[in-house]
This record gives structure tokens, sequence and C-alpha cells, in this order.
């Protein structure tokens, strides 16, 4: 048994001469939340559909479980949500989750005692006979967890489960998705393009841009390493500061105040405070900014921007 779900070892795959996927090395470890993440046409749904065994990488190989992909070892414990759902319109939300159920391989009495179990799992008795084709985004979107986890997996593929959705709704997803988590011990690689969402149900971060992977790491390692502080001041002369500061710190000019970006946060801290003192300049604002998910994501895509070909892995 292998100690990874999943693995992708240098899996690459193209449309003609389009590399959608690029070389991509993925370890997943049990009983973990993975962030996927990455802007849209990144290749976060051709790599899990390339996992789900539905698209076959042009190169590399993977495995689930020490299972080569798409064999039927690696089926049985891969749930996924795809990122658009259909439905088929004449059934109902019994008759969609026993219909899955069957098409999973349960037996006739087994289908039906797991979609009553998952009914009630996931709130959804009281709509049990209404046409799943006609419920809002949002239901639609529990609907197709509560079909991903049918065959009790161990790790569910979630591509963009939150997509266009309220957020009222998407606070109900990812509480559904954590409390999932918490109950069965799953593995789970949640897609988004919104990142701020996930922050506090990931363990772990993947980003991707363009079929590379840039970043993969453990979420507070992530935020630590690229906690390149960010301080907003304003005093009675900026123009005296910095050339006090004498071009020891870098720095740009918004809107009239200074945004210092430094590793060196507390002595940064200390030469204002103690330039301020010295030169008796007023201080309008001293402000920390902390690093959001989103707000290192964008560092990392613009490093990437301006560094072509210099790609941050495994940071
Ligand atoms: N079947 C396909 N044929 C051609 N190009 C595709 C196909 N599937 C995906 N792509 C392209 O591959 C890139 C990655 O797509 P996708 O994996 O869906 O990105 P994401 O899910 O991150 O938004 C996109 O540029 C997309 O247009
Ligand atoms: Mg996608």
């Amino acid at each position: 048994m292998s100690e990874y779900c999943i693995e992708l070892n240098n899996v690459t795959k193209t449309f003609g001469k389009f590399t959608a996927v690029d070389n991509v090395n993925i370890k997943l470890e049990p009983g973990k939340v993975y962030g996927f993440v990455g802007p849209n046409g990144a290749g976060k749904s051709t790599t899990m559909a390339i996992i789900m065994g539905t698209l076959f990488p042009t190169k590399g190989n993977g495995k689930v479980f020490g299972h080569p992909l798409a064999s039927p070892e690696a089926l049985k414990v891969l749930g996924y949500s795809p990122e658009f759902t259909s439905f088929y319109s004449d059934m109902n939300c019994i008759e969609y989750l026993y219909y899955m159920a069957t098409l999973a391989g349960l037996s006739s009495d087994e289908a039906i005692k797991r979609t009553n179990e998952l009914l009630d799992q996931f709130d959804l008795k009281q709509h049990a006979n209404r046409r799943v084709a006609k419920f809002s985004t949002g239901m639609k979107k529990k609907v197709s967890l509560a079909q991903a986890m049918i065959h009790r997996p161990k790790v569910l593929l979630l591509d963009e489960p939150t997509a266009n959705l309220d957020p009222t709704s998407r606070q109900e997803i990812l509480d559904t998705v954590r409390k999932m988590v918490e109950e069965e011990h799953l593995t789970v690689l949640i897609s988004s393009h919104v990142l701020t969402e996930l922050e506090t149900i990931i363990n772990h971060v993947i980003m991707i841009d363009h079929g590379h992977i840039i970043l993969d790491a453990p979420i507070h390692e992530a935020q630590e390493k690229f906690k390149q502080g960010i301080l907003m001041v304003d005093t009675s002369n900026n123009d005296q500061l910095l050339s006090e500061l004498n071009g020891r710190y870098e720095y740009t000019l918004e809107e009239g105040n200074i945004r210092f970006a430094t590793v060196e946060m507390e002595q940064l801290k200390k030469d204002i405070v103690s330039i301020v003192f010295n030169s008796q300049l007023t201080l309008n604002m001293l402000k920390e900014e902390v690093l959001s998910l989103d707000s290192l994501y964008k560092q990392i895509m613009e490093g990437e921007k301006s560094d072509e070909g210099n790609i941050q892995k495994n940071a």
C-alpha cells in the first residue's frame, strides 16, 4: 500500500498543440484537505479529470492508493463532484441519488439505505421529492456532494464546489465539506479560483497556473514564507522620511502614503519611529497589512510574470 492516496508523476496533458497540464507532480497524504487553486484555465479541472481516469495523461502516470489511474480499484475509492452538474430533468432527489448509488454498484437495498442516509446527512429530506433539475445552484451543488459520497469514497475531488454561489450557500457548502471531513476520515482535493474562502478549511495549498504547479506547501508555511510584511505609512513629511531611510527599504507610493514591502518589519518600524521622533515629524498612519491567501496568491502570480521561466516550486 502506498503512503499517498494520490500521486501524479510528471503528468502532462496536451490538447493538440496546447499544453493544459505541464509536468505536474502531486502527492496527497491521507486525511488532509488540499486547496487546489489557480485562475480560470490554469488546469485544475483537467488535472482532476486525469485523477478520475476520465482523461488520460499525454505523458506521465499516477496512482491512487498505489493502484494505476482509471483502474477499478482506483475508481472505487474516489468520489467526484464535477465543476458543472447536469441532472436528468425528470428525476427527483431520491430517484437521482438512488440511480447514482446503483451506478456505483450498490444493490437495490443498499442503494435505498444509502440514499436515505445521504438525504439526512446533507439536510435534503424536505426536498427529497422535488426535481433536482429545478433546484437552486446551491442545492444542486449539495446534491452533487451527496452523490460524490455515495459509495463511501476515501478521497473526494471537489471541482469548484462554491463557484457561482451566493455567500450564504457558499458557506453552507464549505460547512458541509468541513463536517464530512470531520466525520469520515477523508482526503479532499478542493479546487477554487477564490482563495480566501478555502483558507479556513484547508491544511495544504497547491497552486497551479498555466498548467504548472507554482506552490505546494502546508497552508501555514505558505502564509509564513511569503509573509513579506506590508506597512502603510503616512507622516507630515514623507519625502524627509524616505530620504532619511536612505533607500534601505523598498516602497511604492499610494495616494500620498508610503507602502513599504519588507521582510525586516521590526527594524523598519524602529527606524520609522526613530526618524519621526528625531525629526519631529507627525505620524499620521502606521498600518501593517495581514497577508491573506488572496494576496499571497497575487504575490506569487506577479512574481511569476516578472520572472518568466524561473518558477517558484515547492516553496
Ligand atoms: N477538451 C479540451 N480541448 C481543448 N482544450 C481544453 C480542453 N479541456 C481543457 N482545455 C483547455 O485547457 C486549459 C485548462 O483547462 P481547465 O483544466 O478546465 O482549467 P481550470 O479548471 O483551471 O479552469 C484551458 O485553457 C482550457 O481551455
Ligand atoms: Mg475548472
